[in-house]
């Protein structure tokens, strides 16, 4: 680390950092572990009567907890559960196996997982009453909003869930949780198109489940193309967890006022919605639309570079490399498009990808695909709309969440999250009566 410019300033030790006030000469090591400071060491410092805090809005360069859940290399383009990496977990592995290794720390034996898979299947229906507050949405309300009422409504049908220092009602409710997306997903779906429900069924795996539950019309039994169900698994295990992003972030600060697991998760779900975050998907698929054709495609990169247009689906605030998951996603769109035929919007996706590689604009930002670029298509080439793209986000989310949420509650140096705040407003006034006012 290199001196900060201006007072106060700092200077590399072995394992302190050493910092002195020029105003006062007050000085100060502070210890560094893990190369972070502890922000409240800082309080040390008085300035103006004020005790020196950390101005970062957006969270750019604090931590908030120490995890052992995912691991990020923004640089190189790494990502790894819980050690493993992404692309031989999405090679070898079935979404509910990275799940189990999203929640225990390690892979699950054949027995584990038997059981494992067995639990889910158990808890897949729904509440019965969940049917009247989903039959109270209006016929288009987005699945999104569905989704995030719906499970923050689990709580009042598993009160248990706000036994969450017990780790057996913890991992029962954990196993609600992801047992039950779908199923909720699905119903969001179906009742969108006046179509009947479709209940979960014992004889198919999480993913093809989750299809019949889509898909099912009045054949005797739903058979989906292996290479679809396939598809979604491995969009599953890249979409499960990718540790302090906006919406796990939304779920620790929740659950850091004593919330149950379901409350927390439909505040993730919330974040997860918008167009920055999980929603950018949906964006993608818009933005291909509006560009229409490939000869539009340098017009629209021209309006990206004088901030008329955004280009969506590129850019990161952790990769400054090409996202892992985007490259395994790509490799999927192949794979599905061989069995669905190419969606025309591939070829505008590739073009802009294409100037997204090698305009001075990306290249100096370091803006690269990121995981929602490409697997927009596969959804749509799956069947389906917009507005479920999200959703199917959500869905595998879930248990990086739960995950994330067991981790928060068993940190014994997490707190209540309420961060400061630099007040720029008027200070102590005089009360204007009504009658006074211009
Ligand atoms: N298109 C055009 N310019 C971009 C884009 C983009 N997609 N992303 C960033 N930039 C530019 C910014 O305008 C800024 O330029 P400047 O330095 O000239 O002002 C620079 O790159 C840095 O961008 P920031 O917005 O500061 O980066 P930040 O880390 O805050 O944002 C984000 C990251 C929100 C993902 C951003 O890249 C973005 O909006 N991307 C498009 C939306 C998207 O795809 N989101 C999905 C992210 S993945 C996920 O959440 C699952």
């Amino acid at each position: 680390m290199g001196a900060c410019p201006a007072t106060p300033y700092c200077q590399d030790m072995a394992d302190t950092l050493q910092i002195r006030y020029g105003t006062t000469g007050a000085e100060a090591d502070l210890a560094i572990t893990d190369a972070t400071i502890k922000a409240p060491e800082l309080r040390r410092f008085v300035i103006d009567g004020e005790p020196l805090a950390t101005y970062d809005p957006g969270f750019m360069n604090t931590a908030v907890c120490r995890s052992a859940i995912t691991y990020i290399d923004g640089d190189a383009g790494v990502l790894e559960y819980r050690g493993y990496p992404i692309a031989d977990l999405a090679e070898h592995s079935t979404y509910l196996e990275v799940a189990w290794l999203l929640l225990h720390g390690e892979l699950p034996t054949a027995s584990e997982l038997d059981g494992w898979e067995a639990l889910i299947t158990e808890h897949r229906m729904l509440p019965d009453k969940l049917k009247t507050v989903l039959a109270g949405f209006p016929y288009d309300a987005h699945p999104m909003t569905i989704l995030m009422a719906s499970v923050a409504a689990f709580f009042s049908f598993y009160p248990d869930a706000q036994n969450f220092t017990d780790p057996d009602a913890r991992a029962l409710n954990i196993a609600r949780l992801i047992a039950k997306m779908p199923t909720l997903a699905a119903f969001a779906y179906r009742k969108g198109r006046a179509q009947p429900y479709v209940t979960p069924d014992d004889s198919y795996g999480y993913c093809e489940n989750f299809l019949q539950m889509l898909f099912k019309k009045a054949e005797r039994r739903y058979a989906a193309d292996p290479r679809l169900v396939r598809a979604m698994e491995v969009l599953f295990i890249l979409h499960a967890d990718h540790e302090q992003n906006c919406s796990t972030n939304a779920v620790r600060s929740v659950a850091s006022s004593g919330n149950d697991l379901y409350t927390s998760c439909s505040a993730g779900i919330g974040a997860l919605h918008g167009p920055l975050h999980g929603g950018a998907n949906e964006a993608v698929l818009k933005m291909l639309r509006e560009i229409g054709t490939v000869d539009r495609v340098p017009e629209f990169i021209e309006g990206v570079k004088t901030g008329r247009a955004r280009m969506m689906g590129f850019g990161h605030r952790v990769y400054k490399n090409y996202d892992p998951r985007a490259k395994i996603i790509k490799k999927s769109v192949e794979d599905v498009f061989e069995v669905t035929g190419v969606n025309p919007l591939l070829q505008i996706a590739l073009e802009l990808e294409k100037y997204g590689l090698t305009d001075d604009y990306f290249v100096s930002r370091r803006l690269y695909p990121n995981v929602d670029f490409y697997s927009g298509l596969i959804y749509e080439a799956l069947g389906f709309p917009p507005e479920m793209f999200t959703v199917l986000f959500a869905i595998p989310r879930s248990s990086g969440w739960a995950a994330q949420y067991q981790e928060f509650i068993t940190d014994p140096e997490q707190k209540i999250a309420r961060p400061k705040q630099i007040y720029t407003g008027a200070r102590t006034r005089c009360y204007v009566p009504m009658d006074a006012r211009s």
